[in-house]
This record gives structure tokens, C-alpha cells and sequence, in this order.
């Protein structure tokens, strides 16, 4: 699965902590846009997609929420709740985030501006995209 959960360089001090992030350093590509949830609301399972090209990199800079992730070979469930630890995904992987808490702040660096024809958000179209064929049949 092409995905990687990175552990960004923490500079702590006595007065606190401090993440730097830097395109093309710690973070693996030009970054062209930034977006964040929060007040996501209990129960709420959002996502429901993959993309064609865009990858990015999300950090769950307050409280915590869950991702899962498909390849259309296999799952994985991950957990964010640090705010120094970003979740990097690929291209042509399907995601979704549920199990907010309620003060969660979920944040995306992306590498690719908003382009709604980027988005797959039916997994049988997605799983038809990279060419696999849906594990239930
Ligand atoms: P949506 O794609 O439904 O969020 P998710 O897939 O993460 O659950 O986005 C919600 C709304 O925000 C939708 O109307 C599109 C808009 N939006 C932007 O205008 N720019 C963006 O960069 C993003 C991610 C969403």
C-alpha cells in the first residue's frame, strides 16, 4: 500500500513544541494547498473518494480520527492523533475518515490544487481505474 506515516523532526524546548514543515523536505512534494476539518460532527464518516494524481499529506493537528485506506488489494485502518505524525498517501488509493473526536483538526497539505475531475468517488469506478476487480465478486 502506498501509503507512510512520517514523523516530523519535534523542536521542544522549555517553553513547548514546534513542527516545521517544509515542501519538498519533510514533505515529498510542492505543496498547493492547504485545507482542515474540525467541528466534525459525532459519527460522521467522510471521504468516500481517491484521486487520480493529487497526493498528500494529513496531520490531525488536535484531538484524533481514524483513516482507512484501500488499494483495492487490501485495508488499513489508521489512527492520527499526534500532532507532530502526518499520514502520506498516493495517488489512486481510496480513503475515508471516520471516529472524530470532537475537538479534531484534521489538516491536508496537498500537492495539487482543487480539480473535482481529480476525484474518483465511486469505489467501483476507482477499483475499474486501477484495473483490479472488486474483491466480493
Ligand atoms: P468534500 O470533497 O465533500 O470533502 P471530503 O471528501 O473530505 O469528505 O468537500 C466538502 C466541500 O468542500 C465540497 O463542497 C467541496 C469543497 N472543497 C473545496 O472547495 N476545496 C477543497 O480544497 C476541498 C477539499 C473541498
Amino acid at each position: 500500500m502506498d501509503y507512510k506515516i512520517i514523523d516530523f523532526q519535534k523542536h521542544g524546548d522549555d517553553r513547548g513544541m514546534l513542527v516545521a514543515l517544509e515542501e519538498e523536505k519533510e514533505i515529498p512534494f510542492k505543496i498547493k494547498r492547504v485545507y482542515y476539518m474540525y467541528d466534525t460532527l459525532s459519527g460522521v464518516r467522510r471521504g468516500y473518494h481517491a484521486h487520480k494524481k493529487l497526493k498528500q499529506i494529513l496531520i490531525c493537528i488536535h484531538g484524533y480520527c481514524q483513516i482507512h485506506l484501500d488499494n483495492g488489494d487490501e485495508t488499513i485502518e489508521i489512527t492520527l492523533d499526534k500532532p507532530y505524525q502526518g499520514l502520506y498517501i498516493e495517488n489512486n488509493i481510496w480513503r475515508e475518515m471516520y471516529n472524530f473526536s470532537s475537538d479534531a483538526v484534521l489538516m491536508v497539505l496537498a500537492s495539487e490544487i482543487y480539480d473535482e475531475a481529480d476525484y474518483i468517488r465511486n469505489y467501483q469506478d476507482f477499483l475499474d481505474f486501477i484495473g483490479k476487480k472488486d474483491k466480493n465478486e
